[in-house]
């Protein structure tokens, strides 16, 4: 199941995307807002993030007017490794690298087309890991000490 959320920066986006997902017959929760009402980016990324971090959700979309407020929301959700992409190469390298669980854009920086490249790429690109997944257990340490 495939987590997505939006605040009303990332809605028509958001929207655009339920539309894809719905044509590729991939399963999603979503996790807000239902209307285009201003709404406080926090809210939806800890949505979202805390689904992914239970393992409610296998991996997440989040969306808003840059991709970057809702990112910074869903990193503070320990387990989340959240990354804001407006280009292919990241988010395809983002799976391969960093093990991304949420992918971020923002709905005033890149438009369906590419949002939808975007979304594909990091739906379907396994992480590679092998040295990286050392660099991913260093992030999650740094949460561990945190909790000390
Ligand atoms: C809302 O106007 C906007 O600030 C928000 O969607 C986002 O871009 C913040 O990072």
């Amino acid at each position: 199941m495939l987590a997505i959320g939006s605040d009303h920066g990332g809605f028509e986006l958001k929207e655009q995307i339920k539309a894809w997902l719905d044509e590729q017959h991939i399963e999603y929760k979503d996790f807000g807002i239902y209307e285009n009402v201003s709404t406080d980016y926090a809210l939806i990324g800890k949505k979202v993030g805390y689904a992914v971090a239970k393992g409610e959700c296998e991996k997440g979309i989040l969306i808003c007017g840059t991709g970057i407020g809702i990112s910074m929301a869903a990193n503070k959700v320990n387990g989340v490794r959240a990354a804001c992409c407006s280009d292919y190469f990241s988010a395809k390298y983002t799976r391969l690298h960093n093990d991304a669980n949420i992918l971020c854009m923002g709905g005033r920086v890149v438009g369906p087309g590419t949002a939808i490249e975007l979304v594909d790429v990091f739906l379907h690109t396994a992480f590679e890991g092998g040295r990286h997944q050392r660099r991913i257990d260093q992030l999650t340490e740094i949460e561990n000490e945190q909790k000390k």
